[in-house]
């Protein structure tokens, strides 16, 4: 396929490679920084730009990797420089595809349900697709799209995209979020940081083969009072953390009843 990305940041950069990497070719990538679009481009050897007004028609699929705030705003402007009847798609887990249709006549969703960073190489083969679109050509393409890049692919509406979304940040934004107070605690009290990781990578290897339920441990399941008021007193010290402590006890509570 002939496809050009609007966006150039922790999706953009990396699905762009993976893209051609399969043998599809990029016709241009888009950021408004041009330094940062020249060196993308010439690593996927597609044609920088850094003004929306510089889109190009001709492409097979548009895919608006932008900020999910800017996806509406960005599909008004290239709608400028491109036909209504442009295929177009956007990454986003919880942006419904219809913020797209007040532009465009095919338009659709492409969310890898994975987490991007620039600096730590995407392992596509193991990056579920969720994909969908308002017409059944489209959504069959983009399926066949995705599976070029990656075998886990699913057709999921808005509506259940939205629902997969938000367990999406319960796994990932909130868990790394907790790895982030712990990281803050240990280091403003000079202990070794490495001391929780392996037990980091186990509490992520178990859920592979057990439903989280089953294998959740710590003083709020066993119900052992003394060591959490230990734990709320040591809090003291860190008020926004012991809210979140109490937050997540009462919740462990209410899912055990302890
Ligand atoms: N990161 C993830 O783990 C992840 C995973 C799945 C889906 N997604 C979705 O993928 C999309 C992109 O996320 P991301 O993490 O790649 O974001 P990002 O790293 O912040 O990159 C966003 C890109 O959008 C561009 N942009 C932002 N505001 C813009 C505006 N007003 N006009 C034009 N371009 C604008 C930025 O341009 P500049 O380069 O000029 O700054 C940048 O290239 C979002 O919809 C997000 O929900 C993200």
């Amino acid at each position: 396929m002939n496809i050009t990305i609007i966006g150039a940041g922790n999706v953009g950069y990396h699905l762009s490679q993976r893209l051609v990497e399969v043998g599809h070719r990029i016709q241009q990538i888009f950021s408004r920084k041009t330094d940062k679009v020249i060196r993308i481009s010439k690593i996927i050897k597609a044609e920088p730009i850094d003004n929306l007004s510089s889109v190009k028609k001709g492409a097979d699929l548009y895919i608006l990797a932008v900020k999910d705030d800017a996806i509406g705003s960005v599909a008004e402007k290239i709608r400028k420089k491109i036909p209504g009847n442009s295929w177009v798609v956007h990454t986003s887990g919880s942006t419904p595809s219809t913020v797209l249709e007040p532009y465009f006549e095919n338009y659709g969703v492409f969310y890898p349900l994975q987490t991007f960073s620039m600096n730590r190489m995407a392992e596509f083969t193991d990056i579920p697709f969720l994909v969908d679109a308002n017409k059944e050509l489209m959504k069959e393409r983009l399926y066949s799209l995705a599976e070029t890049i990656s075998p886990k692919v699913y057709r999921i509406d808005d509506e259940a995209r939205a629902k997969i979304h938000v367990s999406a940040v319960f796994v990932n934004n909130f868990t790394n979020h907790l790895y982030a107070i712990a990281e803050d605690m240990l280091r403003s009290e000079e202990l070794p940081i490495e001391v929780i990781s392996p037990l980091i990578q186990e509490t992520a290897k178990k859920i592979r083969f057990h439903s989280p339920q089953t294998v959740q441990t710590g003083p709020a399941v066993r119900g052992d009072e003394a060591t959490i008021q230990r734990h709320l007193e040591y809090l003291e010290k860190f008020p926004k953390y012991k809210e979140v402590y109490e937050l997540l006890t009462g919740s462990i509570g209410g899912m055990y009843g302890s």
